[in-house]
């Protein structure tokens, strides 16, 4: 089969990066349940945990390899024999498997994480591939630290892995420290001098120190890579990973990109408050796609806009990722054509005087109420119409 050069794979970390963070450890069937809807959703690859890292670890990735299909599933490694053991034991029920391994590659890394030398890590980078591929076909190779690596370093490791048989190579920004352009700039180099770059598929692993994880991801995918790691709310490590929810509606907001995904983006919203719930994770409401204001207008101006023409504020249709649909919030800031909006929907058809009546009462009671619902509007009404 002919490989579709304009596909984006997504390599879903919910269950691995996502569940290191504190408080938000999730038991073995909870996993399932989520790995469940990963699949309903699309994702091409489940990195399901590290199984040398905890009994529980290692039985949720059995676990999880018996209970998808589809996507292919992943397990972390250290490059060791002992973490590759373990994950390939791990795997053994996968349709698809994958075996994640890595070391750093950063001189900050290599020298006070491994106390080591660019030499000794290249020659445990190859053998840890070389011994992993011996199990699995399919082997990712993370480079950790990739963003603070020296990039002629990175390209050395990269063609060598890839040489020892690494199908997928993770380029991971681990500390959140680049700029886009440096990130772009990063996977440009690589596919422009690694020799036999051609054999694999780069991916972008990026952490959100300084709130770019997805502007980071997206200038990795123009510049050549094809594969973006991410997490459901952008949920990992200290500020987090990359959100998948934002990477794949860049992709197809801006289709000018010529890149898609296989997600069913209907399914984002309730996935979201799925891992949210069990992961007791709250998403703040701004949250891009998935917040609960992420589709609601408050302001008037707003509000008079989007009722003359959705477009004029929405450039993405709520119902697109799973969202019940947007909302006109009603707060002292809103102005007659919002008010009107709602009574209409309330049965409530007024004339020019009667709207002008009831919008000052209502800023009365907005002023006084954050939030103006249903009950309040009839109330309102009953009030208005006895001093008509
Ligand atoms: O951020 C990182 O570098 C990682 C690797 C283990 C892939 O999560
Ligand atoms: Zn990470």
């Amino acid at each position: 089969m002919l490989h579709d050069p304009n596909r984006v794979y997504v390599f879903d970390t919910t269950l691995r990066d996502g569940e290191q963070v504190p408080g938000c450890q999730l038991t073995t069937p909870e996993k399932i349940e989520i790995a469940h809807e990963l699949e309903s959703l699309g994702v091409d690859i489940i990195e399901a945990g590290f199984p040398i890292s905890s009994p529980g670890d290692f039985q949720s990735v059995v676990e999880i390899s018996k209970a998808v299909k589809n996507p292919t599933v992943c397990a972390l490694t250290r490059a060791n024999k002992g973490d590759i053991d373990a994950a390939v034991e791990a795997l053994a029920y996968a349709k698809h498997p994958r075996i994640h391994t890595g070391i750093g590659s950063s001189d900050m890394h290599i020298k006070h994480k491994f106390n080591s030398t660019r030499e000794e890590i290249l020659e445990r980078a190859v053998e840890a591939v070389k011994y992993a591929k011996k199990s699995v076909e399919d082997i990712e190779f993370y480079a950790e630290d990739a963003g603070r690596a020296d990039v002629r370093f990175l390209a050395q490791m990269v063609e060598a892995v890839i040489a020892a048989g690494a199908t997928v190579v993770n380029i991971p920004d681990t500390n959140g420290y680049c700029l886009p352009d440096q990130y772009g700039e990063k996977i440009k180099f690589l596919k422009e001098n690694v020799k036999n770059i051609d054999k694999a598929i780069i991916s972008v692993h990026c952490h959100n120190d300084l709130g770019l994880a997805t502007a980071n991801s997206i200038a990795g995918l123009q510049n050549g890579a094809r594969q973006i790691e991410g997490t459901i709310n952008g949920i990992g490590e200290r500020a987090g990973n990359t959100s998948i929810e934002e990477v794949v509606m860049i992709l197809k907001t801006h289709s000018v990109l010529g890149l898609h995904t296989n997600i069913n983006t209907k399914n984002f919203y309730e996935l979201s408050h799925m891992v949210s719930t069990q992961m007791r994770m709250p998403v703040q409401p701004n949250k891009a796609i998935v917040g609960s204001n992420a589709f609601a207008h408050s302001s008037g101006i707003h509000q008079d806009g989007f009722l003359k023409n959705r477009e004029n504020y929405e450039i993405i249709r709520p119902e697109d990722v799973g969202f019940p649909s947007a909302t006109i919030v009603l707060t002292a800031r809103s102005g007659r054509h919002a008010l009107k909006f709602h009574l209409e929907r309330l049965g409530y058809n007024l004339d020019k005087q009667e709207l002008a009546n009831a919008y000052q009462s209502f800023l009365v009671l907005a002023d006084g109420k954050l939030d103006i619902d249903d009950n309040d509007l009839t109330t309102l009404m009953i009030a208005v119409k006895q001093l008509a």
